[in-house]
């Protein structure tokens, strides 16, 4: 039978190049984002082109933490089970730190850390009940260290991977897997106006990357793999002078 996989985040970048390629894949696809539309539009397109898979779209704010604990269960039911949840749903943005955008940073961390969180708990919650499931939760190299002029963005996403860590302790040795995985730069709305990004990645490489590794059911990785396996641990050493003032 086709598997499921629900996909926050799933209307732009990486959410709508995984939701393709686990389409691609034979999956069943549940899609939430606040931009019901283009799900729509991605739905309409992907049934098209697998006529046998069901795609079901929903419009959601995972920083609406009840009614994220509201379409989790009722997804679940409208499929018979869920088998991946990919807590992807995120923004970028923020600004340095003291420099008056405090309300763009807590707009981040509502949907980076309190949205994915509750997504995360809503998933787990589900898969207990079930006995199965795969919860995979979306950091970002940036986790690795606190860069200048990316203080919430950083944080953010290092509250994810420390959450995951916790979570992979709690279902340790359970029928439920915990993947937590770190991309690097992927060419996405999110970063196409940074003046810099190194190694950067096509959203199609990345996202066939991300879901070879969701299927492998890795605990975490870098996305892709190498240099940012190397990079990332260079980062958390790399002397404060070479990284200040780069904003
Ligand atoms: N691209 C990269 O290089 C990169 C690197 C590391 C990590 N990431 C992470 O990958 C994830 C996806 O980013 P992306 O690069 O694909 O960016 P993107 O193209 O801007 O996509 C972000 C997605 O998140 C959704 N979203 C934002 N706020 C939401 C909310 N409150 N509720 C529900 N959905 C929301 C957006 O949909 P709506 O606006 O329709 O709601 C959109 O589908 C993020 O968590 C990001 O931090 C990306």
């Amino acid at each position: 039978m086709a598997k499921t996989v629900l996909i926050t985040g799933a209307s732009s970048g990486i959410g709508e190049g995984m939701a393709k390629e686990f389409a691609k894949r034979g999956y069943n696809l549940a899609l939430a984002a606040r931009r019901k539309e283009s799900l729509d539009q991605l739905a309409i397109e992907m049934t098209q082109r697998y006529p046998g898979q069901r795609v079901e779209t929903i419009k959601l704010d995972v920083t609406d933490v009840a009614a994220v604990q509201e379409t989790i269960p009722a997804l679940a039911n409208l499929f018979g089970v869920l088998d991946i949840v990919v807590a992807n749903a995120g923004v970028g943005g923020g600004g340095t730190i003291g420099s008056d955008k405090f309300d763009e940073d807590a707009s981040i961390i509502q949907t980076n850390i309190l949205g994915a969180m509750a997504t995360i708990d809503a998933a787990v919650k589900l898969f207990k009940k079930q006995n199965s499931g795969q919860i995979v939760g979306i950091a970002s190299v940036a986790a690795f260290r606190g860069l200048p002029g990316a203080s919430v963005y950083c944080a953010s996403k290092a509250a994810v991977a420390t959450y995951m860590d916790a979570l992979q302790l709690e279902l340790h040795q359970t029928p439920i897997n915990v993947t937590c995985l770190y991309p690097g730069y992927i060419d996405t709305p999110i970063n196409n106006k940074m003046k810099s990004r190194p190694f950067l990645i096509d959203v199609g490489k990345g996202s066939r990357i991300l879901v070879d590794l969701i299927e492998r059911k890795v605990k975490t990785s870098t996305v892709p793999v190498y240099p940012w396996n190397v990079v990332g641990r260079l980062l958390k050493v790399i002397p404060q002078s070479l990284l200040a003032g780069r904003v």
